[in-house]
């Protein structure tokens, strides 16, 4: 299966940024564990701190992957440009966050784009990323 990871604003710190919330880990270490332990899928990874770049991404892939993990990172709490083009494509959206968003501020308690997307995983770490894959190799998510 093509998957591709698509992680937005301030994600490119990963390791770095606030590691009580988010984990010591990099993205990009993590990728290499997740790319080897399901040999079987090909994992696209694109992380841009810019919201139309985001958008841009969707399309070029939205009509022909098998399904595209996004974790929007604060554009979560305010993109209805990421919604719809969410819409637009036909290939689904999991919607991912590392931490558990609801238990945190009030301002991150609501998503614009979690309507648009298949399902939505959050709160186990970079874990959550994995168990999306899980849904998508297990057909739970069909195109
Ligand atoms: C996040 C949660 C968002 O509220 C925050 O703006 C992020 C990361 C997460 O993965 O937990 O940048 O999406």
């Amino acid at each position: 299966k093509k998957i591709q990871i698509i992680n937005g604003p301030n994600l490119n710190l990963l390791g770095k940024r606030e590691p009580t919330v988010y984990g010591n880990a990099s993205f990009e270490g993590y990728l290499d564990e997740l790319r080897a332990r399901y040999p079987q899928c090909e994992i696209a990874y694109f992380q841009s701190n810019i919201e139309g770049e985001m958008i841009n991404k969707i399309h070029e892939v939205g009509f022909e992957y098998d399904g595209i993990i996004m974790n929007a990172g604060a554009y979560t709490h305010t993109s209805i440009a990421l919604h719809d083009a969410i819409k637009s494509v036909t290939t689904p959206v999991i919607e991912v966050h590392i931490s558990n968003v609801h238990a945190r501020e009030s301002f991150r308690h609501v998503s614009m784009i979690s309507a648009a997307c298949k399902g939505v995983i959050l709160g186990f770490g970079l874990d959550s990323y994995r168990l999306a894959l899980e849904a998508f190799i297990q057909s739970t998510v069909n195109k």
